[in-house]
């Protein structure tokens, strides 16, 4: 048979309890519950951090942009696709984040392809990325021209051996997520933006559970430093959908000039773009929603058995490393039945061993959602 690597591999995954399956989620309120089969379950999977997906407001900006503009931008954004809600969408994030370009992309996975490519012209481009970088920060890499090293998680002495080897004349450019997807904890960003300047590299953040929740107007790591690239979705706490990434005028006419992702495809839908600038308005503005996923994590931490440990993060990704892909499983299926929906992550998306709960405390929960959550992981796992 044609391919039979494909049945091969799938039976392989269910005997190793790492197969996935698609849930339809039928869920039409804007808290923080989630329906699947026409069950309704509390929601602690979610990335929708600041609670924003279904604002009224939000939805509201969006039927305006659709009526002004059209759902479909219709053409790439070079040939007729870019629209004034996207020019006013780019202007509001290089205002938020005072950085002089941004640049908008389908999705953070096109984003974080698109970058690496196009810095990666040449063996003469180096990156150092973080060994807990997302997988789109590693494919686009990889798929590069570039040499790649990848530094010990966080770990700036590992880093600055690394760089001290590099030839002189290289293109040099570290690269770390701001709050680690899997893990809830933080990048040491000042540190990191003080090693790329003594070491003359450039520093590229990807934001994508940064931004909206860490700093006084939901900034990301730009709030801690000057990033010089930063890339953030808008799919997870902005609450909308697409990307964008902010850097120079140099790096952005570059972008537009030899990035294959931004040239050959379709621009994000100008009503979500539209939407997207409501959206950043309330995250700047409702600095209670930040408090709140704050005040909510102590809490969780606080009520969790002794032998449950959390890392200290300003995030609302709080990581339960339980080890085995089957205990998590089962884990999670326990609390399935208790009316919890906290989806277990194995590998390959977590190293072997290293399976997990991840929860995410977000604006939308209460204390008593809290309370009920960390009482049923307390029985679950002990
Ligand atoms: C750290 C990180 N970067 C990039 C992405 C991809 O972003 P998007 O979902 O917008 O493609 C994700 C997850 O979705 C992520 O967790």
């Amino acid at each position: 048979m044609n391919f039979d690597f494909i049945q091969h591999d799938v039976i392989e995954q269910k005997s190793k309890s790492r197969y996935r399956q698609l849930v339809c989620n039928s869920t039409t309120s804007q808290d923080n519950e989630i329906v699947i089969d026409g069950k309704s379950y509390l929601n602690f999977s979610s990335n929708d951090y600041l609670g924003l997906n279904n604002h009224i407001e939000v939805n509201r900006a969006l039927q305006e942009g659709a009526d002004q503009f059209g759902v479909c931008s219709s053409s790439s954004s070079l040939v007729t696709g870019y629209h004034y809600a996207h020019q006013s969408l780019e202007a509001d994030i290089c205002q938020w984040l005072n950085k002089p370009k941004c640049l908008l992309f389908s999705s953070g996975f096109a984003a974080n392809l698109a970058l690496f490519q196009a810095l990666g012209k040449s063996e003469e481009s180096h990156f150092y990325l973080d060994k807990l970088s997302h997988a789109s920060m590693i494919d686009g890499a990889y798929h590069s021209k570039a040499k790649v090293k990848r530094f010990n998680h966080n770990n700036i002495e590992h880093l600055t051996t690394l760089l001290t080897k590099a030839n002189q004349s290289a293109d040099k450019l570290i690269a770390s997520e701001g709050v680690f997807s899997m893990d809830g904890c933080q990048a040491k960003v000042v540190e990191l933006a003080q090693t790329a300047k003594s070491q003359d590299a450039w520093l590229y953040l990807d934001d994508a559970h940064s931004i909206g929740v860490i700093g006084t107007e939901g900034q990301g790591s730009n709030y801690f430093s000057d990033i010089d690239i930063t890339m953030a979705t808008m799919g997870k706490a902005i609450g909308t959908s697409g990307a964008f990434l902010t850097c120079s005028d140099d790096l952005h006419e570059y972008m537009i000039n030899f990035s294959r992702h931004y040239i050959y495809s379709t621009a994000i839908s100008p009503a979500v773009a539209w939407a997207t600038r409501k959206s950043i308005e309330l995250i700047r503005k409702e600095q209670w929603r930040r408090e709140k996923i704050s005040e909510l994590s102590a809490l969780f931490g606080k009520l969790l058995a002794p032998e449950i440990e959390l890392i200290s993060t300003e995030s609302s990704i709080h990581a339960i490393i339980i080890g085995d892909e089957k205990k998590a499983l089962n884990v999670s299926e326990t609390l399935k039945k208790q009316g919890i929906w906290l989806t277990a992550i194995r590998p390959p998306t977590v190293a072997v061993n290293s399976s997990r709960l991840r929860v995410t405390i977000c604006a939308n929960h209460n204390s008593k959602d809290i309370r009920y959550l960390a009482g049923c992981i307390n029985k679950a796992i002990a």
